[in-house]
């Protein structure tokens, strides 16, 4: 053990984990035998000594790299890869990831350490792992990840908890084991996600890239630096790089699977739909159903935001993704929609992958983020979110109310985190606005081009959708909204009107 071995020896509290007798505290007994110590544990469990701060600090450290790296990988997929579910997950999984890195800075800091170090790569075996992960092809990320990193890093997390003070080192307990629970999630979600997309030859076919992430991780003692090699063998050297060899870049252009074979399609104009009084509110329940799993655009476009900002401070990173997240969350909302009125959204819906492209390819991540910004404040006013969630109960219909209601709340949210990183940086709110309008202006959306070279045909998907709908329901379609036909095309012009085609 490289650090504080004295003092961690005579506290019995190393990476060996042993411990010496147990003291027992005999006779003692609580008032009418109330739980002792808060209910954290019995005496004999908390007269054994725990690891030292240092050593805890040390290992804390080494569980914040690795979910740091996890929350960056996983961002950085989310893009480019094409299958909708692993793009859901994906979201969820770094999300999670962000949250429990804020959790263990925040413990780090409690924990005698200005300066924090926790910019600092603990070991190059773990970053060789990571950078190897960051790298690796689908199949091997997969299996990479849910087989390898996953379950080294629940294992040093577990075996902290285990040997940590339960009295005194409390927080950081209560702490690990939270963060256990999320990496389950991970690791149940993984064991389902590599026996449904990894085949026996992939697998085989991984296991080069596997052995290189093995032998990285063995290098570095596994994740918590505690497994060494026998008394007097020499320390295990890095294996070479196989896939990070060449140095990783970000894809930035959005990937989508065959449930979206018309992604260049702008042909149904939603927001002319749900504002025109003269349509009926259940077929608007529909186009809100469209509107939120469209949403799938922004987790694509916000993860090149939060991959190609470096430097910022680490709350920046955690509400963003939890931004991203929640833009998951309301495409789901509307997939969950779909699925529950019968509607088979991936014959009948094209969903396109449009803003998420031009904004991605065509602005910088600051003028991404103004866009992000303006659009989701043109959301706050009546005619934006609070409409949408008074049409779904207009209509009755409380599964769309629920979704509404909670897409409206987590809007307000991400005004906020557009105001603390994004208004916060500018002269003021209003050039902020201003910036975002004019930063959307530029992104080209080459409506005509992308008909003429044979992209889309902007077919009007909405006429069959929409009769589906209500053959499930049993009902006769209204008339004018079975005719409708207004494209993005008509309102081009109209920036801010267009601006609300996304959110
Ligand atoms: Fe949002
Ligand atoms: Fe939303
Ligand atoms: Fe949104």
């Amino acid at each position: 053990m490289p650090v504080g071995l004295t003092y961690a020896r005579s506290m019995n509290a190393t990476c060996d984990g042993n411990t010496p007798t147990d003291p027992s505290p005999a006779g003692y007994q609580t008032h009418r035998g109330l739980p002792p110590l808060a209910g954290l544990c019995g005496f004999q469990e908390a007269s054994r000594p725990g690891l030292s701060v240092e050593e805890s600090v040390r290992r804390l450290k080494r569980h914040h790299y690795a979910l740091r790296r996890i929350h960056g990988i996983l961002t950085a997929r989310i893009t480019s890869e094409p299958v909708y579910e692993l793009k859901m997950a994906w979201s969820h999984q770094a999300w999670l990831c962000a949250e429990q890195v804020s959790a263990l800075r925040t413990r780090v800091g409690e924990m005698r350490e200005p300066p924090l170090g926790l910019d600092k790569v603990p070991h190059d075996g773990l970053a060789l792992a990571f950078d190897e992960l960051q790298a690796a092809p689908r199949d091997l990320l997969l299996l990479g990840l849910y087989e390898v990193i996953v379950p080294a890093l629940a294992e040093a997390m577990a075996t902290h908890a285990a040997a940590a003070h339960p009295l005194a080192d409390q927080p950081t307990v209560r702490m690990l084991r939270i963060a256990l629970l999320d990496l389950d999630d991970l690791r149940h979600y993984g064991r389902k996600a590599v026996s449904c997309l990894v085949s026996g030859d992939e697998r085989a076919a991984s296991q080069a890239g596997l052995g290189v992430l093995r032998r990285a991780l063995e290098a570095a003692g596994g994740v918590d630096g505690c497994t060494r090699a026998g008394a007097g063998d020499a320390p295990a050297s890095l294996p070479e790089r196989l896939h990070s060899a060449r140095p990783w870049r970000y894809d930035p252009r959005p990937q989508r699977d065959g449930r979206f074979p018309d992604p260049y399609n702008m042909g149904v104009n939603a927001e002319v739909f749900l504002y025109d009084p003269g349509q009926p509110l259940d077929a608007k329940v529909l186009m809100m159903y469209y509107k939120r799993l469209r949403e799938i655009d922004v987790p694509e476009m916000m993860a090149s935001i939060l991959v190609e900002t470096p430097d910022k401070p680490w709350g920046y990173y955690r509400d963003m993704s939890r931004q991203l997240w929640d833009e998951a969350r309301h495409a789901m909302m509307g997939e969950v929609g779909f699925a529950s009125a019968g509607v088979d959204w991936p014959s009948r819906v094209a969903v396109n992958f449009t803003w998420s492209l031009g904004l991605n390819t065509q602005l910088t991540p600051k003028e991404r983020h103004a866009v992000l910004y303006f659009i989701e404040q043109g959301l706050m006013p009546r005619t934006g979110k609070r409409h949408e969630w008074e049409t779904a109960l207009a209509a009755g219909n409380p599964l769309a109310a629920t979704f509404q209601d909670f897409d409206w709340a987590d809007e307000v949210l991400h005004a906020r985190i557009g105001r603390d990183w994004y208004v916060s940086d500018m002269p003021s709110p209003h050039e902020a606005v201003a910036y975002g309008d004019a930063c959307w202006s530029k992104v080209l959306m080459n409506w005509e081009r992308w008909r003429s070279e044979g992209l889309t045909r902007h077919a009007n998907w909405w006429t069959g959708a929409y009769a589906e709908y209500c053959e499930r329901r049993g009902v006769t379609p209204d008339p004018v909204a079975a005719q409708y036909a207004v494209s993005y095309e008509a309102i081009r012009a109209d920036l801010r009107d267009l601006s609300a085609a996304s959110g």
